[in-house]
């Protein structure tokens, strides 16, 4: 868990969009998390046409289960700072840190009750009344973005 900022995702269960995120992560320097069980293998077809070649080069650490996952942030004293529809804070009022771990929940589902409580900050991306959420690999574009701005 070295890189500057990661993307973790909680149990994915799109393929498509975690090689769009993988590819993402890539090309900017990011370090990703895979925290399974995902809803797919890792050698799915989707995965590596969204990911392409940018799959060799992603810095991706899986995690047997959330468990595992939160031993390894503990230890690295990263904070975890989920994103959700279900904050109030605006991502873009939040202070970004290096080493900091950008939770991503499942596409079908969020993340459950007791991930939320253990992040050091829930954040949201402000959306029009009635939308519901935004694709995952656009959220953590967005996110991302916004912590790479401040870091420099
Ligand atoms: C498709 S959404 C999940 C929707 C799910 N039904 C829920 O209630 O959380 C997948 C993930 O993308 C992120 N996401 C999507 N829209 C977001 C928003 N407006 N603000 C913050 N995170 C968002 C969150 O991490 C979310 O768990």
């Amino acid at each position: 868990m070295n890189c500057r900022l990661r993307i973790a995702l909680y149990q994915p269960d799109i393929a498509g969009n975690t090689g769009t995120i993988l590819r993402f992560a890539a090309c900017l320097g990011l370090g990703v998390d895979i925290i399974e069980p995902a809803g797919f293998p890792l050698s799915d077809k989707a995965l590596k046409r969204a990911g392409m070649d940018y799959l060799e080069m992603a810095a991706l650490t899986r995690h047997v289960d959330w468990h595992a996952f939160e031993e390894r942030r503990k230890a690295g004293s990263h904070r975890l700072v989920l994103l959700s529809t279900k904050a109030t804070t605006a991502y873009t009022d939040f202070t970004f840190a290096e080493g900091d771990i950008l939770l991503f929940g499942r596409e079908s589902a969020g993340v459950p009750d007791p991930v939320h409580q253990a992040a050091d900050a829930r954040l949201t991306i402000p959306m029009q009344g009635t939308a519901r959420s935004i694709n995952v690999a656009l959220s953590v574009a967005m996110a991302a973005g916004e912590a790479i701005r401040q870091l420099g």
